[in-house]
């Protein structure tokens, strides 16, 4: 089947090379040409475990294809994938206007029938705005659309594992075609027809995901309910971690021992500096603007978003109260991206707290296995250093704000001896305490006390 795929960011790439992967023929594009121009020169425009080794592949294969055509790519397919942008607006809204002009591009171009499916991140009710787009701008009587939604659940840093054995596909549909197209779509991900570059030589033994079939506006819901579910669960563990610090608790326990129960699930629930990115904190904050225009009282998200701000007050509140004063101090930052294994840095925590940092008057030096490039366009006059130790490098205080795996695995004796004060502030409760303390650092997590956990904990 021939799809097109329009928008080359993050979920566009790693969908239409996963696609592509699995026997389709696709064409991607993107109204940035110079974006197309660099992903025509194999360049990948960003930094994600095994989607080159994909896009290579599929690209020598003839099986992917990039144009700055957006007509050509409707026109050769008989399936058209929107994964353009919805950023938030000033107001929290998800704006769609990317959408409403990829619709007013496909409906013009159309000389025969499309299914026309919405991956990217859309408000409920978005479908039939779609579809009413696609019928009042259409300009061939040949050319008739079915819409569908098919919501996508990838996280950055594991995005091919993820489109390759997902948990569930969601596909909203309102006829029995489209239902069709999407099954064969997938077909190939379902049977594992595919060659799979996160596991080899083989995947290991799974079960097959469930293939979920609703309305379009359940499919659409399904999106924003999964991730508000995800930072929910979040600031939960967030606020646990403010009580075990009040009452002498361990939140690693006490996370442990509550996601052991099945109905409530280990994931999701490490706290420290709360959740970044720009699906997350976009999505919920969507979703309740949503939920408003809905007349419905989302109270619950409202307070979700607002512990989530409070991690950073508190983060620095820990610091300003170790150091006494701010101005002129060192502080080594490890980690701007908003998580590990992404250069992503959208709505990073660490970046709101090099803010603040700045603001006081310190003196920042970071670092970043992958962020530091993107990092310095918001900070251009920042000290950068690829090398944690020389960020170390008579600092005042150190805080770990993601928890890249090469920092855990520093020589956290000679970080201590790098440093002028050895002031830890791990805002990702990366480190174990007990130990960090029997290498003479000050330390400071969230709602773990000095007391080591029990052993079971570890
Ligand atoms: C998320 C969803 O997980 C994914 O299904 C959806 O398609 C896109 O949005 P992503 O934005 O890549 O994916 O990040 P995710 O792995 O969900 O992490 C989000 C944030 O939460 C990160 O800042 C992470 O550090 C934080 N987090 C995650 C926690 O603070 N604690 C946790 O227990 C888990």
């Amino acid at each position: 089947m021939k799809l097109a795929v329009i928008g080359c960011g993050y979920v566009g790439l790693v969908s239409g090379a996963c696609l592509a992967e699995a026997g389709h023929e696709v064409i991607a594009t993107d109204n940035d040409a110079s974006k197309i121009a660099a992903l025509q020169a194999g360049e990948i425009p960003i930094y994600e475990p095994n989607l080159d080794t994909v896009i290579e592949t599929v690209v020598r294969e003839g099986r992917l294809q990039f144009t700055a055509n957006g007509g050509e790519a409707v026109r050769d397919s008989d399936v058209v994938f929107i994964c353009v942008g919805t950023p938030p607006t000033d107001s929290g809204d998800a704006d769609l206007s990317a959408i409403d002009s990829v619709a007013r591009m496909i409906a013009q171009e159309s000389k025969s029938s499309k299914l026309v499916i919405e991956k990217s991140t859309v408000p409920a009710q978005t479908g039939e705005q779609l579809k009413r787009a696609l019928q009042v701008y259409a300009t061939n009587p040949g050319a008739k659309f079915c819409v569908a939604s098919n919501p996508e659940f990838l996280r950055e840093g594991t995005a091919v594992k993820d489109f390759f054995h997902p948990d569930r596909i969601v596909i909203g549909v309102e006829d029995e075609e489209s239902e069709r197209q999407l099954r064969e779509i997938y077909a190939p991900i379902l049977a594992g027809r595919f060659r799979c570059p996160v596991h080899e030589p083989n995947c290991p033994p799974a079960t097959t995901p469930d293939f979920v079939v609703t309305t379009i506006n359940s499919a659409e819901l399904i999106k924003h309910a999964s991730n508000s579910f995800l930072g929910l669960k979040i600031s939960y563990a967030n606020v646990l971690a403010d009580l075990c610090e009040r009452l002498g608790g361990n939140v690693d326990e006490v996370t442990r021992a509550v996601g052991l129960d099945p109905r409530i699930g280990g994931q999701f629930l490490k706290a420290g500096l709360g959740f970044g990115g720009f699906c997350l904190p976009k999505d919920i904050q969507a979703f309740i603007k949503l939920a408003d225009r809905a007349g419905v009282d989302f109270g619950l998200l409202k307070e979700v978003e607002r512990v989530n701000k409070q991690r950073v007050d508190l983060l620095l509140d820990k610091l300003k109260k170790a150091l006494w004063v701010m101005k002129g101090k060192k502080i080594g930052v490890l980690g701007i991206a908003f998580k590990p294994n992404t250069d992503d840095i959208r709505l990073a925590p660490a970046i709101e707290v090099i803010r603040r940092l700045l603001a006081e008057g310190c003196i920042v030096r970071a670092t970043d296995p992958e962020a530091m490039a993107r990092a310095r366009t918001v900070f251009p006059d920042l000290a950068y250093s690829a090398d944690p130790y020389e960020v170390s490098l008579g600092a005042d205080a150190l805080l770990v704000l993601t928890e890249w795996e090469q920092f855990r695995r520093l020589d956290w004796k000679r970080v201590r001896h790098e440093m002028a004060r050895p002031l830890l502030i791990d805002g990702r409760n990366m480190l174990r305490p007990e130990e960090m303390k029997a290498l003479g650092f000050e330390y400071i997590s969230f709602g773990r006390p000095d007391k080591p956990p029990a052993e079971h904990a570890r």
